[in-house]
């Protein structure tokens, strides 16, 4: 069995989106690795339940922030918060995130102002106000913090109708990628996740109703994600599954509109 090298033990890990889906599953990960979990969301009933099955698996201490993180001050109201419970973030997952599904021009303005809000803005300033805790925990204790940020395949492409969701992934993917740069002195694990479908409640928030066979699960987002920290130098991006890490190269290396007419195709 390989050796985890990322240990987050005796730190505390932030998660947003920690009430479905892959937020969960990071929490699960992180509580297994032994550390305490901030877990952010809106809907509070669910993140008290993960806490207390947190705490009665692996021990965890878990501390519950429930937060619309599109509210204008969200951010700092959430660090504001860290501050007063004297809360220390070693490692951030920023999965709070959701798409949605139909042409741009029918769209609702105000939910596609949400979804930038959510899926860029909160991100990058949460990523912000937490970086400088992320890499003194780095540089302290060596293979102890990270920054995961979830992306998607779709950030390899335009995708017409799901632009803004897509236009969105993009920018968390080069984003994340930039700062794995700027930080590699500092030891701090930075990756951007990019599944394709997964198995949570994401397809049915987008307005996707169709049933697809070809889905991952979130363990196989785990495992890939875990795998990808555990390395000595993580990369800047995960591609999780075989195939959809061949359908991002060639999404990269082929022309601009033979890849727009396979992403616009009818699914
Ligand atoms: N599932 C996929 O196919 C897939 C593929 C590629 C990438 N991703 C990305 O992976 C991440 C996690 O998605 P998922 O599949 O786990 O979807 P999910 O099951 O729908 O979970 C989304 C999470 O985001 C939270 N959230 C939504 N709006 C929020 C808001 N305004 N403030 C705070 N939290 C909010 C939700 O919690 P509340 O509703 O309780 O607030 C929920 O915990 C997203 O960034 C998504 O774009 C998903």
């Amino acid at each position: 069995m390989a050796r985890a090298l990322y240990n987050p033990m005796g730190t505390t890990a932030l998660v947003t989106g920690a009430s479905s889906g892959l937020g969960v599953g990071y929490a699960h990960e992180l509580a297994q690795r032994g550390a305490d979990l901030v877990l952010v969301a809106r809907r509070q009933d669910r993140l008290e339940a993960l806490a207390v099955d947190l705490a009665e698996k692996y021990g965890t201490v878990s501390t519950v922030i429930p937060l619309d993180l599109t509210a204008p001050e969200a951010v700092p109201e959430l660090m504001a918060d860290l501050t007063s419970r004297d809360v220390n973030v070693g490692t951030l997952v920023n999965s709070a995130g959701f798409g949605t599904l139909g042409s741009f021009v029918d769209a609702d303005a105000d939910r596609q102002a949400e979804q930038i809000t959510l899926n860029v803005l909160a991100l990058t300033q949460l990523t912000h106000a937490l970086l400088p805790d992320l890499i003194s925990a780095a540089t302290l204790r060596p293979n102890t913090a990270a920054l995961v940020n979830l992306a998607s395949t779709a950030a390899f492409q335009p995708v017409p109708q799901m632009s803004v969701y897509a236009a969105s992934k993009a920018y968390v993917l080069s984003f994340t990628e930039a700062l794995w740069y700027e930080t590699r002195a500092s030891g701090l694990k930075v990756t951007a996740v990019c599944p394709g479908y997964v198995d949570t409640e994401f397809s049915a928030v987008a307005g996707n109703h169709q049933p697809t066979d070809r889905h991952l699960t979130v363990e196989r987002v785990m495992r890939s994600t875990c795998a990808a920290l555990d390395r000595t130098s993580t990369p800047p991006q995960v591609i999780v599954g075989k195939r959809n890490a061949v359908l991002a190269r060639a999404a990269i290396l082929s022309p601009r509109r033979a890849v727009l007419k396979v992403a616009g195709r009818p699914r």
